[in-house]
C-alpha cells in the first residue's frame, strides 16, 4: 500500500475482487525489469558461484576422477563429489534412492553432474569445471523407448493398467478394427529464467535456501536429506519463477541441494546458476512416447473397443514418471466414451536425463493417442473427423464411465463443441478449404477441430490439501501468504483477489509476500492446474476465521445482533454505525482480536486406488475446443496457422485476463510441442538439441495470423470451488492438436483425402515433406 493510498469507504464495489479482469500484480515489473529474480538479489558479501562438471558418457563405469587440475584452478575455493554429500547422497522425488546428488562410480546419462566447482566467480568455476580428468569404462545403453524396450530394460517405476469391460471380446465382435501406432516427442520447458538456487548458511545447522521451484517444502526436504539435518534447520523462500512449466517441481532439487551443502561447508553464500546449455542438457523434460493402438468401431465410426499400450521415455531414474504415465492413461479416452477398454503404461528406463512434469503431465501424450484414433476412423470411413468425436462423447444412458470407472458427471463438451462450430463458421469454412484445394496445386489447406477434457485434482490424493497464512494489521493493511509459488500464472493475483473479495478490501490493501516454508508448512508442488483452487480456498478458509472473531468481538462491544455486522466495501456496518476498515481493525486490535490466522482446505470428494484401478482421482473436470485452420507448402513441408478459434472453460472465472492469457500461452506452448520443438539425442546418447539455436520454440511470427480466444462465460463449475472458478493452467495445452491435425487434412489432400497421413509429433517441416511424398508415391 503506498503512502497516498486512501481506500474508498463510499465505493459500491471493492478495486480489484473477484470475477474482474486486472493486470497480473508484477506485470509492470515484469517488463520493466524491476521484478526481482534470484539473480537479481543483491548478494551477501562474500558469495562463492559454483558450476558443474557433467558426464561425456551415456552409461559407463568411472575408473578414475582426477580433479586436481580443478582444485588448483585460479579462484576454485572447494571441490564436491558424491561422497562429500555430507547426509544421502539422493534426491529422489519418488523417494526411491535412484537419483545421486553427484554421480558416483557410475553414469547413466550423458550429461550427468559428477562433481560441483566453488569459486570466486561464475565464470572461473565454470572454467574450472572443463579441467577435469575423468575415465570411463562404458556400458551398455539405450536412449529410446524402443530400443529401450529391445534391449530389455526396467520400468523405472510400477506400471499402471486400466480396464473395464472384456477388451478382446469387444476387438473379436467389432466390424471394424484399426491397429496403428504413433510417436509424441518430448519438450524442453523453455522457461526464461533457468534454474537457480543461492543458499545462505545460518548458526548452528541452519540454512536458508532461495530456490526457483515450484515445490518449495520438497527443496526443504532434499536439502535436510541431503545435509543430514531436520527439515526445521533449512528455509526456503521462492517470490517467483521466470517460467516453470512443470520444470521446477523437482527438477530444482539438485542445485539447491548442491547450493546447502557448498554453502554450509565453507560457511559462505552459494549461488549455482547453470548456463543455457547445461540446464538443457542437466534437467528432465516432457516425456515423449511410443503409443500402440488396436481398435475396434463400427460403421457409424462409433469406438466400441480400445486397447492402448503407452511406452515412455523416462530417463535413468523415476523421478515423476509414474504419476506422468498414470496421467497419460487417465487421458486416453479424452471426451469419448469406449465400451471395452484396456489402457496400459509402460515407464521405459532409458540412459538420458530423467524426464519429469511438463504442463498437462502426461495428459496431452494419453489425449493425442485418443484424437489420433478419431482421426484414422474418419479417414477409413470417408467422414470429418468431427462427425466421429461427436458421435463418440461422453453422454447419454450407460455412456459416461471412464476407464478409470470415474463417472463423468460435468460434462459440457456438447454445448462447448456446438457454439465453436457456429462462431469459427466451422462447416462453410471446411466446404471452401476442400474446394480450395482442388485447384491449388503447391500450398494445400487444413482445418480441424479437436476438444479437451482434463481432469483436475492431483492423483496422488494427498497433495491435494493448503495452507495460507493471512494477517492484518492495525492500518487494516494485510499481509497475504501461502502455499503456492507463482511463475508467471497469475495464482498470487487470483489468490489476493480472492482474499480481496472475502474481506471486501481493495486489492491494492494486500501484500502479495514471497512462499516460505517456515511460514506455512508441509505445501504441494505449484502443479496440477490446482494453485488457485488450492490456495484461495486456504486463504479464504484463514479471512473466514479473521471475520469471526471480529464479528464477535463488535456484536459484543457494540450490543448487536451479529447479523447486522457486514463488511462492505473498506468499511464495516455494525448495527446503525459505520467505520472504516481501518477504524474497525484498529478497535479490534485495541480490545486484544487476534488479527492473524493460519487457514487450511482439503479438496473433497476425491479418492483414487491404483492397485484396483477404480476411484474418482478428479474432483472435477475442465472443458474446451479449438478450431485451427493452416496452410501447408507441398514443396517444402513448411506451414503457417492462418486461424484459430478457441472456446474454452473456466467455469465462473476469477480474473478473465488472467485466465485468456492462460489459455493463448498454453495453445502456443502445445503447438511448439506439436510442430516444431524437437529433441535430438545423437547415437553416443547426447542432446544435441540444447540451445535455442537447435530448439525451435515458437517465435511471436508463428503465432496464428487470426486469433480468437473465448472463455464459456456461461460455465460455472458444478463443484463448489472458489467463487465456481475452473483450474486453467493445463488443460488449454492440449487444443492446438486441432493444428497438427489442419496440418494432417492439408496433407492428406494430396491423396484425396482417402489416407490418413499419421503424422507422428512434432510435425516438423521435415517431417510434414515426407508424409506428402508419401503420399504423392501413392503409399
Ligand atoms: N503459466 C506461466 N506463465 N508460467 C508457468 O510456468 N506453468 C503451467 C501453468 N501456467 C506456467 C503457467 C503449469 S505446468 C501449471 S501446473 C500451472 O500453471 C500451475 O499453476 P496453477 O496451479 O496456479 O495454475
Ligand atoms: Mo504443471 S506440469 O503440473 O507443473
Amino acid at each position: 500500500m503506498n503512502k497516498s493510498f486512501k481506500p474508498d469507504v463510499n465505493a459500491e464495489t471493492v478495486d480489484g475482487g473477484a470475477h474482474v479482469a486486472r493486470p497480473h500484480d508484477s506485470a509492470i515489473k515484469h517488463v520493466t525489469g524491476k521484478a526481482i529474480y534470484i539473480d537479481d538479489m543483491a548478494e551477501p558479501a562474500g558469495t562463492l558461484h559454483a558450476y558443474l562438471g557433467l558426464s561425456t558418457r551415456a552409461h559407463a563405469r568411472i575408473t578414475s576422477m582426477d580433479l586436481a587440475r580443478v582444485r588448483a584452478a585460479p579462484g576454485v575455493k572447494l571441490v564436491l563429489t558424491g561422497g562429500d554429500v555430507p547426509g544421502i547422497n539422493d534426491i529422489s522425488p519418488a523417494g526411491l534412492n535412484d537419483e545421486p546428488v553427484l554421480a558416483e562410480g557410475e553414469v547413466k546419462f550423458y550429461g550427468q553432474p559428477v562433481f560441483c566447482v566453488v569459486a570466486e566467480t561464475r565464470h572461473l568455476a565454470r572454467k574450472a569445471a572443463q579441467l577435469a580428468q575423468i575415465e570411463y569404462e562404458d556400458l551398455p545403453y539405450a536412449t529410446d523407448v524402443v530400443a529401450a524396450i529391445e534391449a530389455g530394460h526396467d520400468h523405472v517405476c510400477t506400471p499402471l493398467t486400466l480396464k473395464r469391460g472384456d477388451v478382446d471380446a469387444g476387438l473379436a465382435r467389432a466390424p471394424n478394427r484399426l491397429k496403428g501406432e504413433m510417436r509424441v516427442g518430448g519438450q524442453d520447458h523453455f522457461y526464461l529464467e533457468g534454474h537457480i538456487s543461492m543458499a545462505i548458511p545460518g548458526e548452528d545447522d541452519e540454512v536458508t535456501v532461495w530456490a526457483s521451484t515450484q515445490h518449495p517444502s520438497e527443496i526443504q526436504h532434499m536439502v535436510g536429506h541431503a545435509l543430514g539435518v531436520p527439515s526445521h534447520s533449512v528455509n526456503v523462500q521462492v517470490r517467483r519463477m521466470g517460467g516453470g512449466f512443470g520444470g521446477k517441481e523437482t527438477q530444482g532439487n539438485q542445485f539447491a541441494a548442491l547450493a546447502a551443502i557448498a554453502a554450509k561447508k565453507l560457511n559462505v553464500p552459494v549461488k549455482i546458476r547453470p548456463d543455457r546449455d547445461d540446464d538443457m542438457s542437466i534437467t528432465g523434460k516432457r516425456h515423449d512416447f511410443h503409443i500402440d493402438y488396436d481398435v475396434g468401431y463400427d460403421d457409424d465410426g462409433r469406438i466400441l473397443a480400445f486397447d492402448g499400450t503407452f511406452a515412455a521415455r523416462c530417463g535413468f531414474s523415476a523421478d515423476l514418471s509414474g504419476p506422468v504415465t498414470d496421467r497419460a492413461l487417465f487421458h486416453a479416452d479424452n471426451c469419448y466414451y469406449y465400451e471395452d477398454v484396456r489402457l496400459a503404461s509402460r515407464p521405459m528406463m532409458t540412459n538420458t536425463v530423467s524426464n519429469t512434469a511438463f504442463r498437462g503431465f502426461g495428459g496431452p501424450q494419453g489425449l493425442i493417442g485418443a484424437e489420433r484414433v478419431i482421426e484414422e476412423i474418419a479417414y477409413k470411413l470417408g467422414r470429418d473427423p468431427l462427425d466421429i468425436r461427436k458421435i463418440n462423447f461422453y453422454g447419454g444412458e450407460g455412456r459416461n464411465l471412464t476407464p478409470y470407472h470415474q463417472t463423468v458427471e460435468d460434462n459440457i463438451i456438447g454445448r462447448i463443441v456446438e457454439e465453436l462450430e457456429e462462431s469459427s463458421d466451422y462447416q462453410a469454412r471446411r466446404k471452401a478449404i476442400v474446394a480450395f484445394n482442388e485447384n491449388s496445386p503447391v500450398i494445400r489447406k487444413g482445418i480441424a477441430l479437436t476438444p479437451v477434457k482434463f481432469g483436475i485434482s492431483f492423483t496422488a490424493t494427498w497433495y491435494n490439501q493448503a495452507g495460507a497464512l493471512v494477517h492484518v494489521y492495525r492500518d487494516g493493511s494485510l499481509h497475504l501468504n501461502h502455499g503456492g509459488t507463482e511463475m508467471g500464472q497469475g495464482l498470487n493475483t487470483k489468490v489476493a483477489q480472492a482474499l480481496a473479495e472475502e474481506f471486501q478490501v481493495d486489492f491494492a490493501m494486500i501484500k502479495i509476500t514471497a512462499t516460505n516454508t517456515g511460514k506455512v508448512p508441509n505445501t504441494s508442488a505449484t502443479a496440477a492446474s490446482s494453485g488457485t483452487d488450492l490456495n484461495a480456498m486456504a486463504a479464504v478458509n484463514a479471512a473466514r476465521q479473521i471475520k469471526e472473531r471480529l464479528v464477535d468481538f463488535a456484536s459484543e462491544k457494540y450490543s448487536v445482533p451479529k447479523e447486522t455486522i457486514v463488511f462492505e466495501p473498506n468499511r464495516v456496518r455494525v448495527g446503525n454505525q459505520v467505520f472504516s476498515f481501518a477504524e474497525f481493525i484498529d478497535q479490534a486490535y485495541m480490545a486484544r482480536v487476534q488479527l492473524s490466522a493460519a487457514g487450511f482446505y482439503k479438496t473433497p470428494k476425491i479418492h483414487w486406488d491404483r492397485a484396483t484401478g477404480k476411484g474418482r482421482p478428479f474432483y472435477y473436470y475442465a472443458y474446451g475446443a479449438a478450431v485451427s485452420e493452416v496452410s501447408v507448402d507441398t514443396l517444402t513441408g513448411e506451414y503457417q496457422v492462418d486461424r484459430a478459434d478457441i472456446l474454452h472453460d473456466v467455469g465462473k472465472s476469477l480474473n478473465p485476463a488472467i485466465d485468456k492469457g492462460q489459455v493463448e500461452g498454453a495453445f502456443i506452448q502445445g503447438m511448439g510441442w506439436l510442430t516444431t520443438e524437437e529433441l535430438w539425442w545423437d547415437d553416443k546418447g547426447m542432446l544435441r538439441t540444447h540451445a535455442p539455436s537447435t530448439y525451435k520454440i515458437p517465435l511471436a511470427s508463428d503465432r496464428p495470423r487470426i486469433f480468437n480466444v473465448k472463455l464459456a462465460d456461461w460455465s460455472e463449475n458444478r463443484e463448489m470451488t472458489i467463487r465456481r472458478s475452473k483450474a486453467v493452467g493445463e488443460p488449454p495445452f492440449m487444443l492446438p492438436v486441432s493444428v497438427l491435425e489442419a496440418i494432417s487434412m492439408a496433407v492428406a489432400s494430396i491423396g484425396d483425402y482417402r489416407t490418413c497421413p499419421c503424422l507422428d509429433a512434432p510435425a516438423t517441416p521435415e517431417r510434414v515433406l515426407m508424409a506428402v511424398e508419401r503420399l504423392k508415391a501413392g503409399a
